[in-house]
């Protein structure tokens, strides 16, 4: 998200006027984009078509309108056109093909899909119960999940795609040579774990989710998961896999109410080994009132399933809700990643 308060007063009229219709017209930029990526045209151009007359016989489509359709997106850095009606794929519109290790096609085309059909209801979640997600498909957002194996798959590619980057600095952040048994809670097609066992073999590992989650583990979705035993049940419903010294809950927590959140927190906690650790990983909101992209985010999971986006403060009071306590903050090389690390009792019990 790169829009940005203006503390200046002196703007003048025809500025204010030029970036209120810039602001009006985001959705342009988010379709354009999500359309080329969904559409494939990367992955042709990736391929080698330069021409946009073969990229367009490529996709069965208007020659004249495709043309437009990059020559716009050559604005945005995805494309350039180095000579006229010829264009070339830049490392960022890499990123919407198929073929590019790493690539975001997945959250492009989600994000266009009913992600972005969500913010229409964006009155009702303000104003109401329900939240927009299910306004939209009439159930809650994980249940219809459940019931939509196909779109657990996909939805668990996006999240590879959007946190893939964050596994690796956890990886280097966070010393797991003491424990013995890491448990994964909400750990979806399990790429966390997979990293933290390549880095730690010896470590005993679980895996706890959904059932399409898990099945999306056990095809190795996420990575190789070595002698790790998976467990499909709903946390609110099953109790957290017992005897864990280290409790891994990646991006679960902001998905939630707080109330919710006590009772996962609470079933880990009773759970757990005494001496254990609950590290739940998110990008918290600072602590202050300087602006930040998780304040984007925060509507976006308000709209999908009512959760939130939190300071440490927070998680640290639901922390104490849940018979934890706040025990360190741990700082990743990713700028969305912070170790936030609880320990059983109130602090110095
Ligand atoms: C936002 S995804 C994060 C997945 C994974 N931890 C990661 O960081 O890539 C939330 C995960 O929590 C799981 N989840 C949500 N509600 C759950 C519940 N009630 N019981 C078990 N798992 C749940 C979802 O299936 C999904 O895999």
């Amino acid at each position: 998200m790169n829009i940005t308060s203006d503390k200046k007063t002196d703007i003048s009229p025809a500025l204010l006027h030029k970036k209120m219709l810039q602001l009006l017209s985001s959705l342009w930029v988010t379709r354009a984009v999500g359309t080329f990526a969904r559409l494939g045209l990367a992955d042709v151009m990736e391929d080698g078509l330069a021409d946009h007359a073969a990229i367009a016989a490529a996709r069965g489509l208007i020659p004249d309108r495709l043309y437009r359709l990059l020559r716009a997106l050559s604005t945005l850095g995805i494309v350039t056109e180095p000579t006229r009606g010829h264009f070339t794929l830049t490392p960022l519109g890499r990123l919407l093909s198929s073929h590019s290790p790493n690539n975001t096609r997945t959250t492009a085309i989600f994000l266009n899909d009913y992600f972005a059909d969500m913010w229409t209801h964006l009155d009702d979640a303000l104003a109401g119960e329900r939240t927009a997600f299910e306004a939209l498909k009439g159930a809650p957002f994980f249940e219809w999940l459940a019931r939509n194996p196909g779109e657990a798959r996909r939805f668990d590619r996006m999240m590879l795609e959007v946190h893939g980057p964050e596994t690796p600095a956890i990886v280097a952040a966070y010393d797991f040579s003491s424990f013995e048994h890491v448990v994964d809670v909400g750990g979806g097609n399990g790429s966390l774990l997979s990293a933290v066992l390549a880095a730690w073999p010896n470590l005993h590992a679980t895996l706890f989710d959904m059932p399409e989650a898990v099945a999306a583990a056990k095809r190795g979705e996420g990575g190789p998961l070595p002698g790790v035993r998976f467990v499909s049940a709903d946390v609110f419903t099953t109790p957290a896999p017992a005897g864990g010294d280290v409790y891994l809950i990646r991006h679960l927590l902001h998905d939630y109410e707080d109330g919710d959140c006590v009772r996962i927190l609470g079933n880990v906690r009773g759970a757990m080994q005494p001496q254990g650790r609950v590290l739940v990983l998110e990008a918290p909101l600072p602590s202050d009132d300087s602006p930040g992209p998780g304040r984007w985010l925060d509507l976006q999971v308000m709209l999908l399933c009512g959760g939130r986006e939190r300071t440490v403060e927070e998680y640290a009071a639901l922390f104490q809700k849940a018979g934890l306590h706040l025990a360190r903050t741990i700082p990743t090389k990713h700028p969305a990643m912070t170790i936030i690390e609880a320990a059983a009792g109130s602090r110095g019990s």
